[in-house]
C-alpha cells in the first residue's frame, strides 16, 4: 500500500512536470477538486474520447451521436429526480471546521476493518506458505471472523441508513464506532443533513427563483429530452443507442484522490433505447461490451471487476460498476445501469409531451426502456496514466545501466505518436533533412521535432510523454535515406527507408487494431450492427 500512495504521488508530480495536468487557478493557490488538461493531457484525453467515440458511434449502426448543451430547462433536473434525491449525507466537525460526507466516513472505517482482515491474512500466507488455503483461513479464524462480523454489520446498517435516506441513524453510527476527525482527531460532529450537489445559477433575464439554472449533474438528460427529435430524424429502429460525451458538474463534498472525484468532469455516456422486457439482454451484453473496451487498451482483467450495486437507485431495475485498481485501491471506473423506463415518462409526465415510440413490430406505442453505460473520461484519465507510468533501468547508449521514467501508453492513444530527431543541432544537412520527414508525418499524426540536447536526453523526454516511435536522421540518412526507428517499450532500434517510416507508424499506432480487439471479443448483435 505504501509502494501504491508513492506511485500516485509520483503520477501527480509526472501529470504537472510534463504537462498533463495543472490544478486550476494555480496562481491562486489553486481551486480545489478542479483541475485544467495541459499540452500532453489534453491530447491523450482527446484520444481517450475519440477511443470511445468510434467504438460506440463508428462501430455500431445503430448508436448515433448527439452534443446537448450543458444548461436545460429546470424542469429536467425535477423530472430527472436531482432537486429532490441528489443528495449526499454532510456532516461538520464543530472544531476543525471541516466538512464530510457521514457515509465516506463510514467507509473509511470499514476499509480499516477489512485491513486488518488482510493484514492477518498476510501474515498466515508467509506462516503457512505453499499449505495455505485462504477460504479456511477466513472460515475459522476468530480474529478474522470477528473482524468479519463486524465489517458487515457496519456495511448492512450503512446500506439501510442511505437507502431509507436516515440522517440520524448516520450521526449515530458516528457516535457509536467512534469515529473522529481525520484532521483534528475531534468527535464533536454536527448533525447529518443532506446537501445537494447541483451547482446552480441564474438566466440574465430572470430574476428569482424562475431563472435559476443548473449546471448539468450529468449527460444522460440531454440524451433524454431529445430521444424523438435524434430517433425521427434519424429514422432508427429500436433497439438504437444515443451517445453524448460532455461536461458534468457536481458540487462534491469530499474531493480528493487528484482527478478521480473532481466538481467539474467529463462524461462520456450511452443511453440504448429498448423493447420493454429486452432491458436484461440488453444489459448483459453491454456488460460484456464495455469489458471488452478496457481489455482492448491492454488493461489486465485482474485490474477489472465488477461490483452489482448493493442498493438499487429509484429508476434503476440493475445496476453495476465496472472497478479498476487505482493506486488506491479497486474503485468506479463506469456505471452500467438499466434504467428502466423511468427517465422518459418523468419528462413524459412533466412537459406533457409524449415520450413514446411506435414499435412497427409489436404494432404497438410504448415508452422504451433504456440500457446506459457511463464512464467518466477524466477516471479513464486517471485508470490509463496509473498503468503506464513506470521507472526503469534500462542500457544507455553505452550499455551501462541507466534509469528512465516511461509512459507506456497503448501507442493509439499516446499524446505524440512520433518524434523526430536530427543527431546533431547544428549540422543544416541533418536538420533540414529532419524538417522534411517532419513536415511529411505532420500531416498525419501528432508528431515533434526535437534537436535540443544529447539524443539520449531526448530519448528520454518522449519516453516521459509516451511518445511510441522515435525516429532518428544522422549521417548515414544523408547517405542513403534511411533513418533510425526507436520503439519506446523495446527500445529496439530498426534501420528504415524514409519512405516506410510514414507506413510503419501508422500501422502501429493504429486505433483500427483495439477496434478489432473489442469486435474479436464480443459478439456484435446484427440488431446492434458492426
Ligand atoms: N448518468 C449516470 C451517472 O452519471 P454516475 O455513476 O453518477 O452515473 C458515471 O457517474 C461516471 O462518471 C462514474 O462512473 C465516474 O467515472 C464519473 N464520475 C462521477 N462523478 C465524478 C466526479 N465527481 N469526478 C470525476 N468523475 C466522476
Amino acid at each position: 500500500m505504501a509502494q501504491q500512495s508513492d506511485l500516485f504521488k509520483k503520477l501527480i508530480s509526472h501529470c504537472k512536470e510534463y504537462g498533463f495536468i495543472f490544478q486550476s487557478s494555480e496562481v491562486y493557490d489553486g481551486l480545489s477538486a478542479v483541475y485544467d488538461y495541459g499540452p500532453y493531457g489534453i491530447e491523450l484525453k482527446n484520444n481517450i474520447k475519440q477511443y470511445w467515440w468510434r467504438s460506440m458511434v463508428q462501430m455500431h449502426e445503430n448508436i448515433v451521436g448527439l452534443d446537448a448543451a450543458i444548461f436545460m430547462h429546470p424542469k429536467t433536473w425535477k423530472a430527472s429526480g436531482h432537486v429532490d434525491a441528489f443528495n449526499d449525507p454532510l456532516v461538520d466537525n464543530k472544531d476543525s471546521k471541516k466538512r464530510y460526507r457521514a457515509d465516506v466516513l463510514i467507509e473509511d472505517y470499514m476499509d480499516k476493518i477489512e485491513k486488518k482482515i488482510n493484514k492477518e491474512i498476510e501474515k498466515a500466507g508467509k506462516r503457512f506458505g505453499e499449505s495455505f488455503d485462504e477460504a479456511k483461513f477466513r472460515e475459522t479464524n476468530p480474529r478474522v471472523l470477528a473482524n468479519q462480523e463486524k465489517f458487515d454489520t457496519v456495511k448492512n446498517r450503512l446500506a439501510k441508513a442511505m437507502s431509507d435516506g436516515d440522517m440520524a441513524e448516520l450521526k449515530t453510527m458516528i457516535e457509536e464506532l467512534e469515529i473522529a476527525c481525520p484532521e483534528s482527531g475531534s468527535r464533536n460532529w454536527t448533525e447529518v443533513r443532506q446537501f445537494n450537489l447541483m451547482f446552480s445559477t441564474q438566466l440574465g433575464n430572470i430574476a428569482g427563483a424562475e431563472g435559476k439554472l443548473y449546471l448539468r449533474p450529468e449527460t444522460a438528460q440531454g440524451i433524454f429530452v431529445n430521444f424523438l427529435n435524434v430517433q425521427r430524424s434519424t429514422r432508427q429502429k429500436i433497439p438504437f443507442g444515443i451517445a453524448q460525451i460532455g461536461k458534468a458538474f457536481r458540487n462534491e463534498i469530499v474531493a480528493r484522490q487528484f482527478i478521480f472525484r473532481m466538481r467539474e468532469f467529463e462524461q462520456m455516456e450511452m443511453q440504448f433505447f429498448v423493447q420493454p422486457g429486452s432491458e436484461m439482454t440488453w444489459y448483459n451484453y453491454w456488460k460484456k461490451a464495455r469489458l471488452a473496451w478496457h481489455t482492448s487498451l491492454g488493461t489486465a482483467a485482474e485490474k477489472l471487476r465488477f461490483h452489482d450495486h448493493d442498493n438499487l437507485a429509484h429508476y434503476a431495475n440493475a445496476a453495476v460498476d465496472i472497478q479498476f485498481e487505482f493506486p488506491f485501491g479497486f474503485k468506479e471506473l463506469e456505471g452500467i445501469h438499466s434504467r428502466t423506463d423511468f427517465d422518459l415518462s418523468s419528462h413524459q409526465e412533466l412537459s406533457g409531451k409524449k415520450l413514446q415510440y411506435f414499435d412497427p413490430e409489436l404494432g404497438e406505442n410504448y415508452v422504451p426502456y433504456v440500457v446506459e453505460t457511463s464512464i467518466g473520461c477524466d477516471r479513464m484519465f486517471l485508470a490509463l496514466m496509473s498503468l503506464a507510468l513506470r521507472e526503469e533501468t534500462v542500457p544507455d547508449a553505452k550499455g551501462k545501466d541507466s534509469s528512465r521514467v516511461v509512459l507506456k501508453l497503448p501507442p493509439a492513444i499516446a499524446p505524440v505518436k512520433c518524434a523526430v530527431l536530427p543527431l546533431l543541432k547544428n549540422k543544416e544537412a541533418l536538420t533540414s533533412k529532419a524538417r522534411a520527414i517532419f513536415d511529411r508525418l505532420k500531416l498525419s499524426f501528432n508528431c515533434q521535432y526535437d534537436e535540443k540536447d544529447a539524443i539520449g536526453r531526448r530519448y528520454r523526454r518522449q519516453d516521459a510523454i509516451g511518445t511510441p516511435y522515435c525516429v532518428t536522421i544522422d549521417f548515414d540518412t544523408l547517405e542513403d535515406d534511411t533513418v533510425t526507428i526507436r520503439e519506446r517499450d523495446s527500445l529496439k532500434q530498426e534501420r528504415i527507408s524514409i519512405d516506410q517510416v510514414e507506413a510503419i507508424v501508422r500501422e502501429r499506432t493504429n486505433m483500427s487494431t483495439l477496434l478489432q480487439n473489442i469486435t474479436d471479443q464480443i459478439n456484435i448483435p446484427e440488431s446492434v450492427g458492426s
